[in-house]
């Protein structure tokens, strides 16, 4: 079967499929793009953070009569994005609810005119309070949203937690907080609309999802779906940055571009998509733990809240993978798990790779090594005792039917990182040194593809087509974003139909020419998408050989037969449909059964200096040891995993989002800080394989994966070095500083 067999050309790194057209620059990002006859368009936004709008006034020191001008009462169809729940309005329709909220539109031929006609809007407002944070949200004092605040929640239970506790040796108990953090893709949220009365709407940017941002569309301009088309431009970076927020940008643009006959582009600026575009939701979880005398675990009681900020936006579902991913990959009899999203005057947070379970694991992780320090044994050995097993089952009862190599993925980081040696050595040298170093470990998994029953309601399409000169093209509507979409998908066709790579490419990713293979997104695009782009190509095949005597294997033999198939039946294309592997079953009212199709499994090392005379921790080095199936492209897996820790390191140590009133005040490179080069270790990336049966060529997921593992480890390492747990990040100077201050391990800081 083929995720066994030899291949030529998955596994091997071939160039990226779009790399040439990024490196001379041939690429084309939206801000590239020009139309004929273009306006600019620009958003005025809410300076408070929660009230109703009084009054909208013009200054009349601008020439009003250039400008157009929308604001909620052009929205034709329903002014509200069409996510899961519809409660974020397009644009403020009387009343704001987070600071930097949409409410009026202005589009001008020349942008430079803009900026200041948008500081001309004058609009007043009755404040409401607002409610800024988890603690605030749960007062209930301020209702903001339905009637309790509460945007979504989730009870997991399994055993019988309640009856351990009487009898249990250990009981441990904790609070973990993590902070919210910026995607930072290079390239800033932007859009071009163009709008007439016989073809509708077609929208060209920056975007993971083109068949979210159609759906969109369609519900604000109440137009059937052939009048709404969305083309994906070249686009640099998304990291879930893109899964939510276009379609708001692209029904902005559209309104824009209706109203005043001309194509709008709507390009932010780094200051305007840091302060309007959502962020990773900020959480806070609490474990209480009980083990027997020998370290196992007995119960597990979490209570687990995340800040959905505004609106409901997508925040259900990143619950429900931080609540799924709550337990981490051990085995327990006992588990309730109470989540829940709570609503704040901020500006809603969204999709950042990880989805929730960085959050979880973070809390699970770092509470893992205080077990371990509260009951006296090693932290590795803690995990090793609970790990789960190939037969085991989970939090959900999902028995684990797939290998799982977890005690091997440890053995191999333990060994390569010296982590047994290194921490001697470090306890016995840290008295002694104002640097203190630790080693902190983290153990983990990440589910592939969508929740519980998502990839069924998903119902993916996806496939291949053959054009008459002769390439191959892959039809799907996932999107390349630096992640290498188009390279991995095209060396699923090149290999299954025995062609050369060169001889594939990505139809493309224009809603009018490729069928609904779902968002790109929850680390499916590999696994899902490419084991349908597999099964389509050998679909393909059988076709040519039942329909056009196709015989030999070779790369002649294929496009002959595909001529002669083109004579005899007009078009040369296959198309696959998504279908579970067997046995699955998901209950969404009790949540238990098979959360995920597969698991990606991981052990990741962080070895840490702490200096204590200027309370700044650094990473010196870093070891990612995982399991993700089949690697498909070796370069392009490695950059996944060195990218994720990167962006791990900054979600541990540096990233920062300041709010001020409820606006982020730090919005601009200078001080929201990310690593750098510099602040990178070497990071040694260790595949172990084991190919999945379901998924593309063998593969599960593994974009989101490496960001779930090094805050944890960061933090775990940072509390062996100076030993004192730190329970929240981001973990900057100052915040060490403080930690210890209030621990009187050094002088209360003097105020100046
Ligand atoms: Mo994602 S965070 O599943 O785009």
């Amino acid at each position: 079967m083929s995720t066994t067999a030899t291949t030529r050309i998955v596994g091997a790194p071939v160039p990226r499929k779009e790399g040439v057209d990024k490196l001379v620059g041939r690429a084309q990002y939206v801000d590239d793009i020009e139309r004929e006859g273009m306006w600019h368009g620009a958003t005025v936004r809410s300076t408070i953070p929660r009230g109703i709008i009084r009054s909208i006034t013009f200054d009349p020191c601008i020439n009003w009569s250039e400008f157009t001008i929308v604001t909620a009462a052009d929205v034709p169809g329903k002014n509200h994005i069409q996510l899961i729940v519809a409660d974020q309005p397009c644009l403020a329709d009387g009343k704001v609810n987070h600071c930097d909220e949409a409410i009026l539109l202005l589009a001008h031929p020349d942008k430079h005119k803009l900026l200041e006609a948008a500081g001309a809007v004058r609009i007043a407002y009755d404040p409401l309070p607002p409610v800024f944070t988890i603690e605030e949200s749960e007062k209930q004092n301020e209702i903001i949203h339905g009637e309790d605040n509460i945007l979504k929640s989730f009870l997991l239970e399994k055993g019988d937690v309640d009856s351990v506790w009487a009898t249990a040796a250990h009981k441990i108990e904790g609070e973990y907080r993590t902070g919210a953090q910026e995607h930072l893709y290079i390239e800033n949220n932007g859009m071009i609309a163009e709008w007439n009365r016989e073809d509708g709407i077609t929208v060209w940017g920056s975007l993971q999802c083109p068949y979210y941002v159609h759906k969109t569309l369609r519900a604000v301009f109440d137009l059937p779906d052939e009048k709404v088309r969305v083309i994906q431009t070249e686009t640099g970076g998304a990291f879930g940055g893109k899964e939510d927020y276009p379609s708001i940008l692209a029904s902005h643009a559209a309104l824009l571009a209706m109203k005043s006959g001309h194509p709008v582009k709507m390009a932010y600026d780094r200051m305007e998509d840091l302060a309007a575009t959502t962020k990773r939701h900020p959480s806070r979880v609490r474990h209480r733990t009980a083990l027997d005398k020998d370290g196992k675990l007995l119960a597990m009681e979490i209570d687990l809240a995340i800040d959905g900020g505004a609106y409901s936006t997508l925040s259900s579902t990143v619950l429900s993978r931080a609540t799924l991913h709550s337990c981490g990959p051990y085995v327990c009899p006992n588990i309730r798990v109470r989540s829940r999203a709570w609503a704040t005057n901020i500006v809603p947070y969204g999709a950042f790779r990880g989805f929730g379970a960085p959050q979880a694991i973070f809390a699970m992780e770092r509470h893992m090594d205080e077990i371990a320090a509260a009951i006296g044994i090693d932290p590795v050995e803690l995990r090793r005792r609970n790990f789960l097993h190939e037969g085991d089952a989970n939090a959900t009862e999902q028995r684990m039917r797939e290998p799982v190599i977890l005690d091997r993925l440890l053995d191999r980081a333990l060994k390569e990182s010296d982590y047994h040696a290194k921490r001697a050595r470090y306890a016995r040298e840290n008295p002694i040194n104002s640097v203190k170093r630790g080693m902190g470990i983290a153990a983990f998994y990440h589910g592939s593809g969508f929740t519980g029953s998502g990839e069924l309601y998903l119902n993916s399409l996806a496939g291949v087509d053959v054009t008459v000169d002769g390439k191959v093209r892959v039809l799907v509507s996932n999107t390349e974003f630096g992640q290498g979409t188009n390279t991995i998908l095209t060396q699923i066709a090149a290999e299954a139909l025995g062609i050369d790579f060169s001889d594939v490419i990505m139809a493309p990713a224009d809603t009018a020419h490729i069928p609904n293979s779902g968002p790109t997104v929850a680390s499916r695009t590999s696994m899902v998408v490419g084991r349908l782009v597999e099964r389509a190509s050998l679909q393909l095949l059988a076709m040519l050989r039942d329909h056009a005597g196709l015989g030999g294997r070779s790369r002649g033999d294929f496009f002959a037969a595909c001529a002669r198939y083109r004579e005899a039946h007009g078009k040369v294309e296959s198309l696959c449909r998504y279908e579970a592997p067997p046995g699955i079953y998901w209950n969404d009212q009790t949540y238990h059964g098979e959360a995920y199709g597969a698991y990606a499994w991981a052990i990741y090392v962080a070895q840490v200096a702490v200096d204590t005379v200027t309370y700044s921790a650094d990473v010196e080095d870093f070891w990612a040891v995982q399991e993700v199936g089949r690697v498909l492209h070796p370069v392009l897996a490695k950059g996944q995993i060195e990218g994720g820790v990167a962006q791990g390191i900054g979600y541990a140590l540096y990233e920062k989002v300041l709010l001020e009133n409820g606006h982020m005040a730090n919005n601009q490179m200078t001080n929201y800080i990310i690593p750098t080069a510099e602040d990178v270790p070497p990071i040694h990336v260790i595949f172990e394989q084991i190919p999945f049966r379901y998924g593309g060529y063998g593969a599960k997921g593994i974009g989101e994966l490496p960001h779930d593992g090094p805050a944890p480890a960061i933090l775990n390492a940072i509390r062996d070095a100076i030993g004192v747990p730190v329970n929240t990040i981001p973990l900057l100077p100052e915040d060490l500083l403080a930690v210890l201050a209030a621990r009187k391990c050094v002088e209360e800081p003097v105020a100046q």
